[in-house]
């Protein structure tokens, strides 16, 4: 297998910034706009400069996404000797981008002069024909007629490309004399990427039928087929390289396939790329990404993700969004956060937030309160320190004042209840007690007050008893707000329920501490803050899954209803607490980067469930306990 080896004049990795001379829509894709033509302009030594075969982790500069990308390269140009940097070349590498997730949008979306941070190049090569070795004798109806083919090898060469596979496999090919190849080109629709390519036959199949043969793969290429070649080299999805390892092995045919997978660094040091051979586990990124195709070990389709949720065969469904907390209805299961959404009628002007499930009051003590002196907010990678206090009217006032404005939505009111002692929750839950509200939500989980908040919520005892008093001087909907801090946060939700609890709210912020470095002290007066936000999330996730699965354990009549709660953001991030076992969600620090997050989300749910045939919310909750 050739490998690109450093110290012997072969490519350098650099790692640099790059600027896009061009970035333009490749024409022939379908959908249009689904793939991007990327021409990075880059000043480098001869040896760092690609073979075909390889590729570049390849990041927006400007984007948001922390790692680089792994695309192959497509073309390159040498441009010329460099006039700033001496005995460097200019030089344009061309990328074939697939706009899928987050990362290849942004490279997608940057424009001329826009800079790119490049790590490159890497990975192996596609091993030139003339060094392979073929354990059967070349026959002599193998032998490529043409003057130049045989040049470059009498070896008979097929290059297969399926759908953005066809950008490396199309750079190797034009490394080969033309004519000296048959390529073929397999698409869901359209037709892209084959500029370049000089075949004896192109031959392309589309599944629409749209260009060349109607089907995929196996539609223009069988075992019998490829017996009449003597070296594939293939690079796309995974199903079409699993076909032509197969039939390149039942026609003892030599293959190389060319991989794709996640991964980090790109310099074989993350260990996250890691892919099956018969030699064992092998990493993409520096192992390959080509291997030697009887060598991989393909999963079989069952495990592959996109089975991991069926869609239904009704697709005409009207999706019903609404939950159930005890025998309270919110039309959709998504609720603004206690502390974000100040009484409901704060973001009026700025959505209509009628449309909501569900909103949760700031929390309320008996006494008014006004909060935490010094700094209260912080901001950190995709997060948000907070130190409010519990800051309050206090729920004398609130009945009075806030309560029947809420009231008066068409989203279900949430009663938070905080206090400083027991006695104060108990009090502060009686005088609610005699409203309308529907629900109260039980804050046994503050991480900013000395007294009361997450110190009643750190055992199963105290957050049991907790419960246990409230549910004495209130007959009301009850659920209790959760610390993550707790040792055994599924023990105390189950003590909750055990206590009268009719739902869990999981989880309050966690704790954390900033330093102002030029001060040299704690940004917070009280040190410790509250930390939520997108950077959370999977911890939220983890804790909301270990709680479902403990409830779920529970008898029928014992089961209560888990709102989730931590660095949702959107609808996407919605469906995994959900699919985690979550009745509803509730949407915190994500209000402030974008107050219309939460009607996006109850949107975007309801394309969702149309979209699987989903009925109701029950029909894929907790689907990936
Ligand atoms: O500081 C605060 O007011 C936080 C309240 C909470 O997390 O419940």
């Amino acid at each position: 297998m050739a490998e690109t080896k450093d110290c012997h004049g072969n490519t350098i990795p650099v790692y640099a910034k790059g600027t896009v001379g061009a970035n333009t829509i490749v024409k022939g894709a379908v959908p249009e706009g689904s793939v991007f033509s990327i021409k990075v302009n880059v000043t480098a030594k001869q040896k760092s400069l690609p073979v075909a075969g390889q590729f570049y982790m390849l990041r927006a500069t400007k984007g948001k996404c922390l790692l680089g990308r792994p695309i192959s390269v497509y073309h390159t140009e040498i441009l010329g000797e460099s006039k700033t940097e001496k005995g460097r070349l200019d030089a344009s590498i061309e990328f074939l981008i697939l706009k899928k997730g987050k990362g290849t949008t942004e490279l997608c979306e940057l424009e001329k002069n826009d800079s790119v941070d490049i790590l490159g190049p890497l990975g192996n090569i596609f091993p030139d024909p003339k060094n392979v070795k073929l354990e059967k004798k070349i026959t002599s109806n193998k032998n490529i007629s043409s003057k130049s083919g045989a040049k470059n090898s009498t070896k008979k060469i097929c290059i297969i490309g399926g759908g953005i596979g066809v950008a490396p496999v199309s750079g190797f090919a034009e490394t080969l004399e033309p004519k000296t190849y048959d390529f073929y080109a397999c698409f869901k629709s359209g037709k892209y990427g084959v500029k370049n390519v000089k075949a004896k036959k192109l031959i392309v199949t589309t599944d629409d039928g749209s260009v060349g043969i109607k089907g995929m793969l196996s539609a223009a290429l069988d075992e019998k087929k490829i017996s009449e070649y003597d070296i594939v080299y293939a690079c796309g999805p995974l199903p079409m390289l699993s076909y032509v390892q197969s039939i390149c092995k039942a026609a003892n045919v030599k293959s190389y396939l060319s991989m794709e997978s996640r991964m980090a660094c790109g310099m074989g040091v993350c260990l996250g790329c890691t892919i099956e051979t018969v030699d064992g586990y092998k990493r993409c990124c520096k192992d390959g990404p080509v291997f030697e195709g009887d060598k991989l070990i393909f999963l079989k389709p069952s495990a592959c993700a996109e089975q991991v949720v069926a869609a239904r065969k009704n697709k005409n469904v009207k999706p019903d969004l609404s939950v159930k907390i005890r025998d309270v209805v919110l039309k959709n299961p998504v609720i603004g956060s206690s502390g974000t959404f100040g009484f409901g009628t704060e973001y009026k002007d700025v959505f209509d937030v009628n449309k909501l499930g569900g909103i949760s009051s700031k929390g309320l003590t008996l006494e008014p309160r006004q909060g935490n002196s010094g700094i209260r907010l912080w901001e950190t990678p995709s997060g948000l320190m907070n130190s409010i206090g519990l800051q309050n009217p206090g729920i004398p006032h609130f009945i009075e004042h806030e309560l029947p404005e809420m009231l008066k939505l068409k989203a279900v009111t949430i009663a938070n209840l905080s206090g400083s002692s027991l006695e104060t929750y108990i009090e502060g839950a009686k005088l609610l007690d005699k409203t309308d509200v529907p629900i109260i939500e039980l804050n046994i989980s503050c991480p900013n007050v000395s007294a009361g908040g997450a110190a009643l919520g750190m055992s199963c005892e105290m957050a049991g008893s907790a419960t246990k008093a409230i549910r004495k001087v209130t007959e009301k909907p009850l659920i209790v707000k959760l610390t993550p801090q707790a040792s055994d946060v599924a023990g105390v939700a189950l003590s909750c329920i055990e206590a009268g609890a009719d739902g869990i709210v999981l989880c309050n912020s966690f704790q954390g501490v900033a330093i102002d470095i030029e001060k040299g002290r704690p940004v917070f007066d009280k040190v410790k803050a509250g930390f939520g936000g997108p950077a959370v999330r999977p911890i939220a996730l983890r804790l909301v899954y270990e709680v479902c699965t403990a409830i779920r354990k529970l008898p029928k009549d014992k089961q209560v209803p888990v709102i989730a709660i931590g660095g949702i953001a959107t609808w996407q991030d919605a469906v995994e607490f959900i699919m985690a076992g979550a009745t509803a969600v509730q949407v915190g620090t994500n209000t402030f980067a974008n107050p219309n997050s939460m009607i996006e989300i109850i949107d975007g749910l309801k394309e969702f469930m149309k979209r699987k045939g989903f009925n109701t919310i029950e029909d894929f909750r907790g689907c990936a306990l």
